[in-house]
């Protein structure tokens, strides 16, 4: 069943859970996350970030997951993530993506505020769901020109009144593609926010989170987790293991069987850490 973030995020929330949320960059992941969820009965949102719409036009992808989306037992949003390009956003929309992420965290309040603004406006129009976000969740490659900004509680505030997003991502203390789960999460500057705010927040970056934290995050108006490097991990390390076992196999749909095997169970896992 195809749905937009607005429908299941404050759902999971009053049964404090959270919904995952993870990048997915073609059909064999994409396919592993829906039996995950499917199993675990819960809903899920399939992410495409910049690299895969560099990888393949998004008109592709969107095709492809809503006929996925409509076919699955279970509620399933799919979601623009970190877009930037307003343009690419409309082109998101048209194609029949149920969400979308504006990124303006590289910019200044105000025009991050006046973006965002735009693209609500646009989205609701659609029956699109928007996420924003406020101060900035950096990478762990520091040659990537991404502030680390932590969320002021009060700018938090500001953001969501004036833009009316339906979710929005804050910066408490994790950090994007990180390959050990080690993130200090600042609960006290959550608490914060979200005594401000009943906007659903999003945590990015969630790769890093120790899973006591994944729990504990499920009793925080924390509406979506995004998961991307764990998944990439457990289908690249296992392809490597796959290659280098069987030399004479030359067959994608052989050598991808256990990578989305492996991929599976890392996202079972996280969602049932999720509360499902
Ligand atoms: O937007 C995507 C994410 O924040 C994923 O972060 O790859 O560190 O799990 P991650
Ligand atoms: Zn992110």
């Amino acid at each position: 069943m195809l749905v937009n973030m607005k429908d299941i995020l404050k759902d999971a929330i009053k049964n404090n859970r959270t919904v995952a949320a993870f990048n997915v960059f073609g059909y064999e992941d994409a396919m592993t996350v829906i039996e995950a969820a499917e199993e675990s009965n819960a809903p899920v949102i399939l992410m495409t970030n910049k690299d895969a719409v560099e990888f393949m036009d998004i008109e592709y992808y969107a095709k492809l997951f809503r006929t996925m989306a409509k076919n699955a037992k279970i509620p399933i949003c799919i979601h623009l993530d970190h877009a930037k390009d307003y343009n690419l956003i409309v082109r998101a929309i048209k194609a029949g993506y149920t969400s979308v992420m504006y990124d303006g965290s590289q910019l200044p309040l105000e025009q991050n505020v006046e973006n965002t603004k735009e693209i609500v406006k646009l989205a609701d129009v659609c029956n699109v769901s928007v996420e924003g976000e406020i101060g900035s969740v950096p990478y762990s490659d520091k040659n990537l020109d991404i502030k680390e900004i932590y969320t002021k509680p009060e700018e938090a505030e500001y953001f969501a009144k004036e833009t009316k997003v339906h979710a929005l991502a804050v910066a408490i203390g994790t950090l994007h593609c990180m390959q050990v789960q080690d993130a200090k999460i600042q609960y006290d500057r959550l608490e914060k926010i979200i005594k401000l705010i009943d906007t659903p927040i999003v945590i990015h970056g969630s790769t890093g989170v120790k899973d006591e934290d994944l729990q504990k995050l499920t009793k925080y108006n924390v509406g979506k987790v995004n998961i991307g490097t764990a998944l990439r991990m457990a289908f690249a390390t296992t392809l490597r293991e796959e290659m280098k076992n069987n030399p004479n196999t030359f067959d994608r749909t052989k050598l991808f069987k256990r990578p989305m095997e492996e991929v599976k169970k890392v996202a079972i896992n996280k969602i049932k850490l999720l509360g499902w």
